[in-house]
């Protein structure tokens, strides 16, 4: 298989980390694959017609994408390690995953509202709108985190690639000085090799 990723994407991010947790990153080519929301990379249009990462092509030539269908193909390949298979616990998980990607798309926005957008185009309002969700999201975060106990499902992926993620691009958030419970969750999971492996430089 073969998969269209990019070290600063933290939805690629969720395929990389679920790629290790499921063992199957041996099976997997990573592409390093640079993206623009304005200029689409041709090789990646072939594979995905909304050009974006991640993407997953599989042995037969079938293109899986986004990150949520990749990452449960993986987990069904290797046995629902990373997805509970029925009730609460799946639709918890699932519900963590959609508020996690939801933190993301309104900090990819930021990110793209200040890294691309000509500046004469801003809309300070808009993005102030973008910082509440990110805010909003990290307290209902940080209120779940005592339901996590031991497990790293695909909603702890989503965290921790949320936390990653504002690390990365957004350290004047300090999320850490507001978050304790997620600082010390956090500094927890960074020991996994998933983690450490995919964090971004
Ligand atoms: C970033 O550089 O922050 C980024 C790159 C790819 C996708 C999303 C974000």
């Amino acid at each position: 298989m073969r998969a269209y990723v990019n070290a600063a994407s933290p939805f690629a991010r969720k395929v990389r980390i679920a790629a290790r947790e499921t063992g199957l990153i041996a099976r997997i080519q990573e592409i390093d694959t640079a993206v623009s929301p304005v200029a689409p990379n041709t090789d990646l249009a072939a594979a995905n017609p909304l050009a974006k990462i991640p993407a997953l092509v599989l042995d037969d030539g079938t293109t899986l994408f986004d990150s949520r269908v990749i990452c449960e193909y993986l987990d069904s390949l290797a046995g629902q390690k990373l997805f509970p298979s029925e009730g609460t616990p799946r639709w918890q998980a699932l519900r963590l995953q959609a508020l996690c990607d939801g933190i993301l798309d309104a900090a990819v926005l930021v990110r793209y509202e200040n890294a691309v957008r000509p500046a004469a185009h801003r809309w300070d309002g808009w993005i102030e709108a973008q910082r509440g969700k990110i805010e909003r999201g990290l307290a209902a975060l940080e209120a779940l985190q005592p339901e996590w106990g031991s497990c790293f499902c695909i909603g702890q992926v989503g965290a921790a690639c949320v936390l990653g993620y504002l690390d990365f691009r957004f350290p004047e958030i300090d999320w850490r000085s507001r978050h304790g419970r997620l600082k010390a969750w956090f500094a927890h999971v960074a020991a996994r090799p998933s983690i450490r492996q995919t964090t971004p430089a």
